[in-house]
C-alpha cells in the first residue's frame, strides 16, 4: 500500500485484519499531509448533496465509526475522539434557507434525520452565533473525529495486526511485466508484490504516471486555523458554504477552510487566513476575543467529476487505486479500507462500480459547498 494518509492506513488496517501480508509505505511522516490537516467532520449529510452515489457510501462509512473507534482504541491505544453530536448546516441568506429546506425534505424522504430550525430556535440553541443567520438544518447523525488521531490509529492498529509500516520511503516507480503489476521501486530498489494499492492522495497521478497510467486528479489546497477559549463558544459543529467551526477537546475551536484549486504549494497565506477569519467572525463574533492557537494547510485530492477513484485499474492486473476523496476522506476512510481490502483479497464490491478508475468522466458543476473560494 503506497501512501500513509488516512486512506492508505485504513486499507492496510483492513487488509491486515483480513490476514493479508501488508507493507505500508509513506514518503514522509504518517498523516503528514491532508489527513493530518483535516477538520475531522463526519459530514455525510452536511457535505454531500444527497443525490449522487457518494451519499449512500458516506452514510455507510459514518455508521462504521462507533465500532472502528472501539477497535482502534483496543489495538492502538489511540482515542480517535469520535463524537456523534450532529452538525448544524446554516443558511446565511433567504436563498440558502430555501435550498436547505428542500434538502431537508429530500433527506427525510430517504428516511434520514434532518430538522429545519427557524432563526430564533437556532439562536436559542447556539447563542454564540451572529443574529444575521437565517436559520439552519440540524443533522443529528453527522459527527466528528480527530483526523490525525484516526489516521495514526489505523496505521498503528495495522502494525499491531502484523502489517509492516515504513515512513520516509518514497515510491518512484510502479513495476510492471506485460500487463501485470509486480511491485514498486524506491530509490532504485525493487519491492515485489502481486498487488499494489496507490493511495497517494493529491500525488496519486504522479505515482501512476510511472506505469504509463493517466489519472485525472488534482490538489485543492485548504487553509485552517484554531483558537482557544476558556468557556467553549460552541458545543456542536456549525457548517456554512463558506466556512465551518468544529469544537475540539480543551476549548479549541477549529475553523476551516479555504479552497484553492491546482496548487501543490502548502504555504499558509496571510490573505487566506484573513479571509477565513473575517467569515468566521461574521458568523461567530466571540472568535474576536478568543486566543489565537495556530494555522495550517493541506491538499485535498480532487477528481474532475467529484467522485473518488476506488477499485482495480483496468489497465494493469494487480493495481488498485483509492484516491480523490476530496473534502470527505476522513469520513470515507472506514468504508474505503474495508471495500478495497475485499477487492485485494479477490472479492467483489458492486457498490464501488460508480467509482471505478477508468470510468468516463463527466465534469462536475461548481457550486454549493464545493464552490471555489479563498
Ligand atoms: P493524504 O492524507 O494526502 O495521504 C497521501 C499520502 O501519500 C501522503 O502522506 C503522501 O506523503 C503519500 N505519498 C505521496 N506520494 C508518495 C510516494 N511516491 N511514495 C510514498 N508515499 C507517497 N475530510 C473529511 O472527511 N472531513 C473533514 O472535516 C475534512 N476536512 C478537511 C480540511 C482540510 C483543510 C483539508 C485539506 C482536507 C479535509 N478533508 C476532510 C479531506 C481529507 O483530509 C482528505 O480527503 C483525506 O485526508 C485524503 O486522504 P489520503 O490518504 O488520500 O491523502
Ligand atoms: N471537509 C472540509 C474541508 O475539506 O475543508
Amino acid at each position: 500500500v503506497v501512501g500513509g494518509g488516512v486512506i492508505g492506513s485504513s486499507i492496510a488496517y483492513h487488509m491486515a485484519k483480513n490476514k493479508m501480508k501488508v507493507l505500508l509505505l509513506e514518503k514522509g511522516r504518517l498523516a503528514g499531509q491532508a489527513s493530518g490537516a483535516a477538520a475531522g467532520m463526519l459530514a455525510a449529510q452536511a457535505e454531500t448533496d444527497g443525490k449522487g452515489p457518494l451519499y449512500q457510501l458516506a452514510k455507510e462509512s459514518r455508521a462504521m465509526f462507533p465500532r472502528i473507534a472501539e477497535e482502534l482504541k483496543e489495538l492502538s491505544g489511540i482515542d480517535i475522539g469520535w463524537v456523534s453530536g450532529g452538525i448544524y448546516k446554516l443558511a446565511l441568506t433567504a436563498e440558502e434557507a430555501e435550498a436547505l429546506r428542500q434538502s431537508a425534505a429530500f433527506q427525510l424522504e430517504r428516511g434520514d434525520r434532518a430538522e429545519w430550525l427557524e432563526r430564533q430556535e437556532l439562536l436559542s440553541r447556539l447563542p454564540a452565533l451572529s443574529e444575521t443567520v437565517c436559520g439552519g438544518l440540524f443533522l443529528p447523525e453527522d459527527g466528528q473525529v480527530s483526523a490525525p488521531h484516526l489516521s495514526l490509529a489505523f496505521a498503528k492498529a495495522a502494525a499491531a495486526l502484523g502489517a509492516e509500516v515504513r515512513e520516509f520511503v518514497e515510491i518512484d516507480e510502479i513495476l510492471c511485466e506485460h500487463s501485470r503489476v509486480i511491485g514498486v521501486a524506491a530509490g532504485g530498489q525493487p519491492i515485489y508484490s502481486g498487488t499494489v494499492v496507490v493511495a497517494c492522495g493529491a500525488w496519486s497521478s504522479r505515482v501512476l504516471s510511472s506505469a504509463g497510467i493517466e489519472l485525472a486528479a488534482y490538489p485543492v489546497k485548504g487553509e485552517c486555523f484554531s483558537v482557544v477559549t476558556h468557556k467553549a463558544l460552541l458545543e456542536t459543529t456549525v457548517f456554512t458554504d463558506s466556512c465551518y467551526a468544529v469544537p475540539k477537546a480543551g476549548g479549541r475551536l477549529l475553523i476551516g477552510a479555504t479552497m484553492e484549486h491546482g496548487t501543490f504549494d502548502r504555504a499558509v497565506t496571510a490573505g487566506g487566513i484573513a479571509a477565513l477569519l473575517a467569515r468566521a467572525q461574521a458568523l461567530i463574533p466571540g472568535i474576536a476575543r478568543a486566543e489565537w492557537e495556530q494555522a495550517w494547510s493541506g491538499l485535498r485530492p480532487q477528481t474532475p467529476d467529484g467522485l473518488p477513484y476506488l477499485g482495480s485499474h483496468p489497465q494493469l492486473d494487480g493495481l488498485l487505486v483509492a484516491t480523490g476523496h476530496f473534502r470527505n476522506g476522513i469520513l470515507l476512510s472506514p468504508i474505503t479500507g474495508r471495500l478495497i481490502a475485499e477487492l485485494a483479497a479477490g472479492g467483489e464490491a458492486a457498490e464501488l462500480d460508480p467509482f471505478r478508475p477508468g470510468r468516463p468522466l463527466t465534469l462536475r458543476k461548481e457550486g454549493g459547498t464545493i464552490a471555489s473560494y479563498h
